[in-house]
């Protein structure tokens, strides 16, 4: 056993504990809570009260891949962890995913006095991995697709021409407005498939300057008037100390327009959509030379009639739509434009409460 390092001051390991952001437990040898630090307490629930002193068996009842870890480190004095797959149980909300390790403390003697645990909130990075794999997921079905989409149009046309002669040949009449039909629909498909190739079409966004808090307003202004027949009250809350950020200018309009049309859609008579920005400070962007650049997140909040969490991963899948009107393809393009400005978006969602998008963007300059 090491003893601490004689210039080191003792205070140091309280300190190091109360202000580590992992979550670490003590347990001894009998199974008993020894320490909990304040991130323990933040990821569980639990005050140092309800926890010190109780048996481990207890405090996590039920959570089976966290006590097989602890038993086994315990029973056989050895290091054991799991990097993936813990949900932690907390006392109110969902469960935490987290990573955790178990390792064998040993008093001076070199005695076993029991297991330390150290548990690490993994939510950020599960988000960050869902983002990836819904843009990758994107990205290989706008391949695929865009080979389709080219193949398809091409019959399409001769279809439509046919339709047109054929018009030119017939009288008045109901054959005529057959051909019209087809015509129509025709049309349709087509704009069902030139929506989906935009999609996959590797387009890199034109950059400018773009002034974040015009492109909102305007949007909220031109909603306010598409959605009169409701009473939507709308908020805009814009964080004046934003400068204009790079990006291109259409594209940001496009996915803010949809995020703001989903929002006032999901909403039946009255309700209320907020819109705002701000800086975020907990998450940092890697930008290539490796410059940390912080992040601008936008946030639209409806109350509307929110997603069954069931259905939240489905809605970024191109023509995924609940609506009798829908395309389905607004969600999919919001993704896509994200990525291209490499940002990341976000969604939470309460059926029959509302919803929440937070779209992050890098504050590139
Ligand atoms: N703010 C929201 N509130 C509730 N449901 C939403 C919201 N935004 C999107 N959705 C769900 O996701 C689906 C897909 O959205 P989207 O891709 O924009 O296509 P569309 O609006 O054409 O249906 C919607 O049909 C709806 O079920
Ligand atoms: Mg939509």
């Amino acid at each position: 056993m090491r003893k601490p390092g004689r210039n080191i001051d003792p205070g140091i390991y309280v300190r190091v504990l109360d202000n580590v952001e992992d979550a670490i437990i003590a347990v001894d040898q009998k199974g008993r809570v020894a320490l909990f630090n304040p991130a323990a307490q933040l990821y569980t629930g639990l005050s140092e009260r309800q926890s010190l002193g109780k048996e481990f068996e207890e405090l996590f009842a039920g959570q089976q891949g966290l006590l097989y870890l602890i038993r086994t480190a315990i029973r056989e004095g050895r290091s054991i962890s799991d990097r993936e797959n813990l949900l932690l149980r907390r006392n109110s909300g969902t469960p935490l995913p987290v990573s955790a390790s178990v390792s064998p403390i040993y008093d001076t003697s070199g005695e076993r006095e029991g297991v330390v645990i150290i548990l690490r909130d993994l939510s950020r990075v599960r988000e960050l991995e869902n983002a990836v794999r819904r843009a990758d997921r994107l990205t290989m079905l706008g391949t695929l697709a865009a080979g389709l989409a080219h193949e398809i149009k091409n019959p399409l046309g001769g279809i439509k021409g046919t339709a047109q002669l054929l018009s030119m040949e017939l009288k008045e009449g109901p054959l005529k407005e057959y051909t019209e039909i087809m015509t129509r629909e025709v049309e349709r498909i087509n704009g069902i498939i030139e929506g989906f190739m935009d999609l996959a079409r590797p387009r890199p966004p034109q950059l400018s300057e773009v002034n974040l808090a015009k492109i909102l307003g305007n949007i909220v202004l031109f909603q306010k008037e598409a959605h009169r027949g409701k009473e939507i009250d709308f908020q805009l809350h814009l964080d004046p100390s934003i400068p204009p950020i790079r990006g291109d200018e259409n594209l940001l309009t496009q996915l803010f327009l949809n995020l703001v049309k989903n929002a006032c859609e999901a909403i039946r008579k009255k309700g209320r959509v907020d819109v705002g920005t701000k800086v975020v400070s907990e998450y940092h962007m890697h930008t290539p030379g490796d410059r940390s650049s912080p992040l601008i997140a936008v946030e639209i909040r409806d109350t509307g009639d929110g997603i069954d969490p069931e259905e939240i991963d489905r809605i970024f899948t191109p023509f995924y739509t609940t609506k009798t009107r829908g395309s389905g393809l607004g969600l999919a393009t919001c993704q896509k434009i994200v990525h291209d400005h490499m940002g990341f978006l976000k969604v939470e969602s309460v059926p029959g409460q509302g919803t929440i998008f937070i779209i992050y963007l890098p504050f590139i300059r």
